[in-house]
C-alpha cells in the first residue's frame, strides 16, 4: 500500500514547529508506525512531495527518514522507495505472575540504617578510588573487601577463612542461585524454614525436599538418602523461623553425613550478628571447611537494599561459583564493596552492630513482656536473637487472624504451616524490628491475643 503526502500529514501530530523539525518529523513518523497508522509494507511518499506538503526543507525529510531506516522502523528499497518494516510485537506467552512483595518479618528497621556514616564512606571511596577500579570488578569481589570480610568472619564468627576463600555476592539469596548454576540441583531445606528460600530454589529449577526441625535444629538423620542430595541448607546460629541453635551433636552429625553423602552444607548465617544474651555460637563452617558453604550478608545489620553479602565456599566449588557469579552479573558494585570494606576495617561496622543490637534487644524484650501479659498462653520459642520471634502451635485459624491483624498494624508476620516436629500446628513469625516503643509492642501483642479469642 502506498500513502500520499496529504494522508501522511494527517498522522503527524500538530503544526510543524519553527525549530527542531527533523526531531519532530522523526518522532511523528515513528509514532505513526508503532501505533499501526502506517502498517508494515506501507510505502511512504517521496521526500520532495512530503517536504512540499509540510513546508520543510527536503533535507529535513531525508534526514528524519534516514534515522528511522537506521533504527529499523523503515527500509529504503531501490526504485520502490521507503517502506514501513517495523513489525508489531508478536503476542508471546502470558507474562509470569509477579513475585509478591510481602513485608518480611526479618526486615530491619530502615530508621537504624547509618545514612550519614554510609554517605561519608561512599564519599571517601569516590575521593580515593583509582579509575582502574571503576572497570568491571573481579567477579569474586574487590580484594579489599575480601580481605576485610575474611578478617571479620574469622574474628566474629570463628570461620576458617582466608581472603581468597571469600566471594562477594548480592546477598545470601544469590548464594543459592550461584550454587544451582554451579551444578548443585538436588537440595534439602529446613521445615519450617524460610519460605522464600525454597521457592527461589524451585524457580531456579532445583529439586527441593524438606528436612524436619526440632528444638535442637535440623534433624539431618531424617534425610534418609543423603547420597541423593547436592546441598542441605541450615540456619545453624538462629534457626529460621523457630529461633533455636543447632545443637553440638547435630553439627557433627550433619558434617559427617555431608562427607559420607557427598553433599555440601549451606550454612545460612543470615542474622548471626544479632545475638543479644551472649556471643553468637560460631559457624559450622569452621568444623568442616571442606563441605560447608558459609553464606551471610549485611541485610539484617545494614539494609537488604544494599544487596551485599559474602560466601565462603570449599575449594572444589570455588572456580564454578566464581564463573557463575561472572555469568550472573559480572561482579558486585565496587563503590559499595569499598564502602563496606572501609566500614569493617575502621571498626565502624562493629560499632554500628553494637548500636542496633541494643535497639533490637530492647524491642524484643518489650514484645516478649507484652505477649506474656496479653497472651500468656502463647509459646514463644528461640534464643534471644535476630529480628523475629516464633509463636508456636497457634493453629491455622488463629495464626491467620493474628497475621491479618498484624498486617493492619503494619507489622510484618508470616503464618508457618505445620510448625516444627516438637511443636506441631500452624505457628506465626512476628518481626519486631519495626516495634519502636512499648506502645507498638503492646499493640502487636494485643493483636495476637485478640486473634486467639
Ligand atoms: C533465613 C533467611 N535466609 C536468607 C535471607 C536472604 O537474605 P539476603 O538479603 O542476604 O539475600 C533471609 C531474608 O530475610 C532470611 O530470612
Amino acid at each position: 500500500m502506498r500513502i500520499d503526502a496529504e494522508a501522511l500529514a494527517v498522522h503527524l501530530a500538530g503544526p510543524v514547529p519553527p525549530s527542531g523539525r527533523t526531531a519532530w518529523l522523526r518522532a511523528g513518523l515513528r509514532r505513526a508506525v508503532v501505533d499501526g497508522a502506517l502498517p508494515p509494507g506501507t510505502t511512504l511518499p517521496g521526500a520532495r512531495a512530503l517536504a512540499a506538503r509540510l513546508g520543510v526543507a527536503r533535507g529535513t525529510v531525508v534526514e528524519a527518514v534516514q534515522q528511522l531506516v537506521d533504527e529499523g522502523y523503515l527500509t529504503a528499497r531501490p526504485r520502490s522507495g521507503v517502506v514501513v518494516s517495523w513489525q508489531p510485537l508478536a503476542r508471546g506467552p502470558a507474562p509470569a505472575a509477579p513475585v509478591p512483595r510481602v513485608p518480611s518479618p526479618g526486615q530491619p528497621d530502615g530508621a537504624l540504617y547509618p545514612r550519614a556514616a554510609w554517605a561519608r564512606l561512599v564519599r571517601g571511596v569516590l575521593a580515593r578510588v583509582p579509575g582502574d577500579d571503576l572497570g568491571y570488578p573481579p567477579p569474586a569481589g574487590h580484594p579489599e573487601l575480601r580481605a576485610a570480610l575474611a578478617d571479620h568472619l574469622r574474628r566474629t564468627r570463628g570461620a576458617d577463612v582466608d581472603p581468597d576463600d571469600v566471594v562477594v555476592v548480592a546477598g545470601v539469596a544469590q548464594v543459592g542461585a550461584l550454587l544451582v548454576a554451579a551444578g548443585l540441583r538436588r537440595w534439602a531445606v529446613e521445615r519450617p524454614g524460610s519460605p522464600g528460600q525454597g521457592a527461589q530454589l524451585r524457580r531456579l529449577g532445583a529439586h527441593v525436599v524438606e528436612a524436619p526441625v526440632d528444638d535442637r535444629g535440623l534433624v539431618a538423620a531424617a534425610l534418609d538418602d543423603g547420597g541423593a542430595l547436592d546441598a542441605v541448607v541450615v540456619t545453624a546460629a538462629h534457626q529460621y523461623p523457630t529461633g533455636c541453635v543447632l545443637a553440638p551433636e547435630r553439627r557433627q552429625d550433619l558434617v559427617r553425613r555431608a562427607r559420607a553423602g557427598g553433599f555440601v552444607v549451606v550454612e545460612d548465617d543470615y542474622d548471626a550478628e544479632l545475638r543479644y544474651d551472649r556471643d553468637p555460637v560460631g559457624v559450622v563452617q569452621a568444623l568442616a571447611p571442606d563441605v560447608v558453604v558459609l553464606a551471610g550478608s549485611v541485610s539484617k545489620t545494614l539494609a537488604p537494599a544494599l544487596r551485599l553479602g559474602w560466601m565462603v565456599a570449599p575449594p572444589r566449588l570455588r572456580a564454578a561459583v566464581v564463573a557463575a557469579k561472572h555469568t550472573a552479573d559480572l561482579g558486585s558494585p565496587v563503590v559499595d564493596q569499598l564502602a563496606l570494606a572501609g566500614m569493617l576495617t575502621s571498626g565502624a561496622y562493629l560499632r554500628h552492630v553494637r548500636r542496633v543490637r541494643s535497639a533490637y534487644r530492647a524491642r524484643r524484650d518489650a514484645l516478649l513482656e507484652a505477649l506474656a501479659r496479653r497472651a500468656p498462653g502463647v509459646t514463644v520459642t528461640g534464643v534471644s536473637a535476630g529480628l523475629h520471634v516464633y509463636l508456636a502451635g497457634l493453629g491455622a485459624p488463629a495464626a491467620r487472624r493474628a497475621h491479618a491483624a498484624l498486617e493492619r498494624l503494619g507489622v510484618a508476620a508470616q503464618v508457618v504451616p505445620g510448625g516444627p516436629v516438637h511443636l506441631p500446628g500452624d505457628g506465626l513469625v512476628l518481626g519486631f524490628a519495626s516495634l519502636r516503643d512499648a506502645a507498638a509492642a503492646d499493640a502487636a501483642a494485643r493483636a495476637v491475643a485478640d486473634a486467639l479469642g
